[in-house]
């Protein structure tokens, strides 16, 4: 707390999780919010929530609110309320799967048709992609034709992850929130 005023600002910040059944968003939710990871697969169901305090200065913080978008509601008809007045988006992949890699266009597709950043010029919302079970897999990404996806479809970065193993679950949180921070 700032000791001067005793005032710190708090901004809410909420993040939508979105991907393909079983690609890992509730683990790297987890893994971010709790440091826990489960084996055990349940799915999830309509959507579930999850808060984050992020300390961004001596007189500001973050509350990050995550959407954790079950997999199966691409096929309904809710997205369009769960994604409103969202300022960023993560979409999920499985590096195990790669079908998985082509529902990212559909889920960039249907983020960009449904909201939009609050501003005169209705802006996409800025949306990074993480290729998740790298722990699973052994030299199965190939930078250059990520790079050249995320840039086609106007995601911000994408980020090699592991909700098992720990690898950049808070690097590409912090980054997308920065985005965020940034353009606002
Ligand atoms: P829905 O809620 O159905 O949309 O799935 P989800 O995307 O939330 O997937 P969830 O996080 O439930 O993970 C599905 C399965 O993959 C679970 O058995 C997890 O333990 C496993 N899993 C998630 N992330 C990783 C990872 O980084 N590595 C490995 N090896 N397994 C993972
Ligand atoms: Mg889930």
């Amino acid at each position: 707390t700032n000791e001067q005023d005793g005032k710190v600002v708090e901004y809410l910040l909420k993040v939508l999780v979105v991907g393909d059944l079983g690609v890992g968003k509730t683990s790297i939710i987890q893994r971010y919010v709790n440091g826990l990871f489960d084996r055990e697969y349940k799915a999830t169901i309509g959507v579930d929530f999850a808060y984050k305090l992020i300390p961004i200065s001596k007189d500001k913080v973050v509350r990050l609110q995550l959407w954790d978008i079950a997999g199966q509601e691409r096929y309904g008809n809710m997205t369009r309320v769960y994604y409103r007045e969202a300022f960023g988006a993560m979409i999920v992949f499985d590096l195990s799967r790669p079908n998985t890699l082509d529902s990212v266009r559909k889920w960039k597709a249907d983020i960009d048709a449904k909201v939009r950043l609050p501003d005169a010029k209705q802006t996409p919302i800025p949306v990074i992609l993480l290729a998740n079970k790298c722990d699973m897999v052994k030299n199965s990404i190939n930078p250059a034709q990520l790079d050249a996806f995320c840039k086609e479809n106007s995601i911000v970065k994408w980020f090699e992850t592991s909700a098992k193993e720990n690898i950049n679950v808070e690097e590409s949180c912090t980054h997308l929130v920065k985005t965020i921070l940034e353009i606002e």
